[in-house]
């Protein structure tokens, strides 16, 4: 018989006991949907017949900012540009680590004037730009877990990418190919919930995956959660998690129990307006990765000063 209860520690003892969780300081860089619409079809959610609510794409995304504020990250914004109406999906414009961006090169023509404006935006607040020249749409195939970079290829990102994202970014690379145009960037078919090296820990969705890629997420990630087609098939993977609060649809109610199983804490939002342009959480959110809490050029970030 094993009793611990001293005057300093009391162990509770349970069957399952779920791992104490810490949030992770966060930096994100967000876009209005101020000029969102879906006037093409580059992905099978977008069907430039179903009418689009903008208004209702603004407050929904206000909702995102502010429950990014309410948890502890802080929050940038880069100025919409008009015409780009997928410029809302601020993941794609590039890949931050360490104060190096990779930037984005659109696949489709459309997207394409968007990875100039993330760049400009990057350098202009101290991080250095690197130019691709090879297609990649940022953080929307390229996942940063622990000290490795998973990499989607098979409908938007270039294989010749995930090698030039290696070189630029220093990382290793591990390329996964997607087999189902539905889940057409990774960050679609696998949610990150702790990226700290040692504490990996990810989601995903098997049948999004050829048989090569789910044998390598298998093997390396033998306690990941498996989420289901309904849950996957709203979005519900593309989450943004930082180790504790996991930001995440509203509609996907059974991986928010599988998380909560797991000692994350779901945090729901409602982005359905969004969704129509195959876009969710995560697509909404660049992930600004800095060597130091505030690199952040002061000259491009206005002080504010009081008059003597
Ligand atoms: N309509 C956009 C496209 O097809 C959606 C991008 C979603 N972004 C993402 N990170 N999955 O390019």
């Amino acid at each position: 018989m094993t009793t611990i209860d001293t005057a300093s520690t009391v162990t509770t003892v349970s069957a399952n006991p779920a791992p104490a969780r810490t949030a992770t300081a966060t930096t994100v860089l967000l876009c209005a949907p101020e000029h969102y619409d879906v006037t093409y079809a580059i992905n099978p959610w977008m069907d430039p017949s179903v009418p689009t609510d903008t208004a209702l794409a603004l407050e929904q995304w206000r909702a995102l900012r502010d429950t990014y504020r309410s948890i502890g990250f802080v929050v940038h914004e880069i100025e919409p540009g008009p015409g780009l109406p997928d410029m809302v999906y601020a993941a794609n414009g590039a890949t931050v680590i360490d104060d190096v961006a990779y930037s984005a090169s659109f696949r489709y023509p459309e997207r394409q004037p968007e990875a100039d404006a993330y760049a400009a935006w990057l350098s202009n607040h101290g991080l250095r730009v690197v130019p691709s020249t090879h297609i990649n749409e940022g953080e929307g195939d390229f996942l940063v877990v622990g000290d490795v970079v998973l990499a989607g290829t098979g409908f938007r990102a270039s294989v010749e990418s995930h090698h030039e994202g290696s070189r630029v970014l220093n990382r290793e690379f591990v390329t996964l190919t997607l087999v189902r145009p539905e889940y057409y960037h990774l960050d679609t078919a696998i949610a990150v919930l702790d990226a700290r090296p040692g504490q990996e820990r990810i989601a995903y969705l098997p049948s999004a995956f050829d048989t090569a890629s789910l044998a390598v997420l298998r093997e390396r990630y033998p306690d990941a959660i498996i989420v289901s087609e309904q849950d996957a098939a709203v979005l519900g993977l593309n989450v943004v998690s930082d180790g504790l609060h996991v930001v995440m649809p509203v509609q996907a109610g059974d991986f928010a129990e599988q998380l909560r199983a797991s000692g994350f804490e779901p945090v729901q939002v409602n982005l359905s307006e969004l969704l129509k342009a195959g876009g969710g959480v995560k697509c909404c959110t660049m992930a600004l990765r800095f060597s130091q809490p505030t690199i952040l050029s002061p000259t491009a970030v206005p002080i504010a000063t009081t008059p003597e």
